[in-house]
């Protein structure tokens, strides 16, 4: 079971004698620490990753920036050690740059996203002097010229560009298509860098794009870099502005099966450089300064959720194991039927006495974690992990059920330390205005 797993577990997970460690920790004496549910974030393999992405964009001639991809899972205390590795934020909500800010990242290495930026967001980032703001609509370049005209700053500017691309992932996580939400159309997205280039508080400094999320190929990288040439051309052969910054988002994959090979933040980057010098620099277009945005794949498959394994019944041909936990601490297969792999994290090497569905607390039908793990036959009581939940699970943790938020915790090195401690049930009726 163990062995078979590896791929979909954090780096320093191992099973001596079946029982599941993570840093060097045993897990069932975190969740002794912390209770269950609880997310374990192996920091060996989260600054693996974010090297990686360093390293594989580290000698592009015209500079790199790479910046985390907060919305992945945002907690103050990961924010700081991937700040302090070098990368910077990107923040979609006033939260997000909040928690940039608390963690000490340099503003200059802040890039703000977002498809519908409030006037406070808006504000807030100015304020900071974030490095870049992704400008999404043509009103929100009007709002920000406004709010940087009062502040007396200038404000450098991407524009999110739609290159109406479809990608292979999931419809909700596919972000590029002519109808998205996201950015604006070729056309308008080149009036936008005019009209920025007319002000004295805007910097028009190039064009975002972010094709999807969960990406296991980088071809798409490759089209849409092609395709953006030509754009780039007509833009400065018609207005004489040029893209000097290119951030081309997140969006790499990463294995919660064992059969999915993800492409490495090395792969991405040859596809990225070898389209700018075919595309770009041979056509007369200088290489621009690249921006990139990993979540998922810096964050995703460093962690396990632990769960206390509940009832355990048989339902027509279905056999349950229930944990106590869910689609409010991971909403992902409920949301987007997203599969992920199991195991029971202290008897890590017995063999499945069938398939199991894991279902949560949840009062949905659809509250399954998931279909069919191959797992020994649950008992109370017992541990059950789910491998590589790093990514958009605590950050989409709702509170559903009036179910407390569960905590997340660092390992590394036979030691732990909290990220972010469980919710107390008090705390659920802090905004409940008869609650007190
Ligand atoms: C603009 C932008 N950048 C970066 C990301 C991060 O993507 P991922 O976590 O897949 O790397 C997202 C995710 O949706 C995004 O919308």
């Amino acid at each position: 079971m163990f062995d078979q797993l590896i791929p979909v577990l954090p780096s320093t997970a191992e099973a001596p004698e079946g029982r599941l460690r993570i840093g060097g920790v045993d897990c069932g004496e975190l969740a002794a620490a912390y209770g269950t549910p609880l997310i374990a974030y192996d920091q060996a393999h989260i600054e693996a990753a974010a090297r990686a992405w360093l390293d594989a964009f580290a000698d592009h001639p015209a500079g790199a920036t790479v910046v985390y991809a907060s919305k992945a899972f945002a907690a103050v205390g990961m924010l700081r050690l991937l700040g302090e590795l070098g990368l910077g934020a990107d923040v979609s909500s006033l939260g997000e740059l909040e928690a940039a800010r608390r963690a000490g990242i340099d503003p200059a290495r802040i890039v703000l996203h977002g498809n519908n930026k409030s006037r406070t967001e808006l504000a807030a980032a100015v304020d900071l002097r974030v490095g870049l703001v992704v400008v999404d609509a043509a009103s929100e370049l009007d709002l920000l010229e406004e709010l940087c005209a009062a502040e007396g700053a200038v404000q450098p500017i991407l524009v999110r560009i739609n290159p109406d691309i479809v990608v292979e992932t999931h419809q909700y996580i596919n972000t590029a298509h002519a109808g998205s939400k996201f950015g604006v159309p070729a056309v308008e997205a080149a009036t936008l860098l005019e009209r920025a280039a007319a002000s004295p508080w805007l910097e028009p400094r190039g064009v975002h794009v972010h094709l999807g999320s969960q990406l296991l190929d980088t071809a798409p990288w490759g089209r849409v870099l092609g395709w953006l040439a030509g754009w780039a051309l007509e833009l400065r052969e018609r207005t004489g502005i040029e893209v000097h910054t290119l951030d081309v988002g997140g969006g790499l994959g990463i294995a919660y099966t064992e059969d999915q090979a993800p492409p490495t933040p090395a792969d991405v980057a040859r596809v990225v450089r070898d389209t700018l010098d075919r595309e770009w620099v041979a056509r007369g277009l200088r290489l621009p300064h690249l921006v990139v945005e990993p979540g998922r794949s810096i964050v995703g498959q460093a962690a396990v959720t632990l769960y206390r394994v509940g009832v355990v019944k048989d339902a027509g041909d279905i056999r349950y194991v229930a944990v106590d936990g869910g689609m409010s601490d991971n909403p992902r297969p409920t949301l987007y039927g997203a599969e992920y792999r199991a195991l029971l994290a202290e008897r890590c090497h017995e063999p499945a006495s069938g398939p199991w569905w894991i279902a949560g607390v949840h009062c949905e039908s659809g509250d399954v974690l998931v279909e069919d793990a191959p797992l020994p036959t649950p008992v109370r009581g017992e541990l059950l992990a789910i491998a590589a939940t790093g990514a958009y699970a605590a950050s989409m943790a709702s509170t559903y059920n009036l179910v407390p938020r569960c905590a997340a915790v660092l390992v590394g090195d036979g030691t732990h330390r909290p990220l972010l401690r469980g919710e107390r049930l008090e705390e659920l009726f802090a905004r409940d205005v008869d609650g007190g």
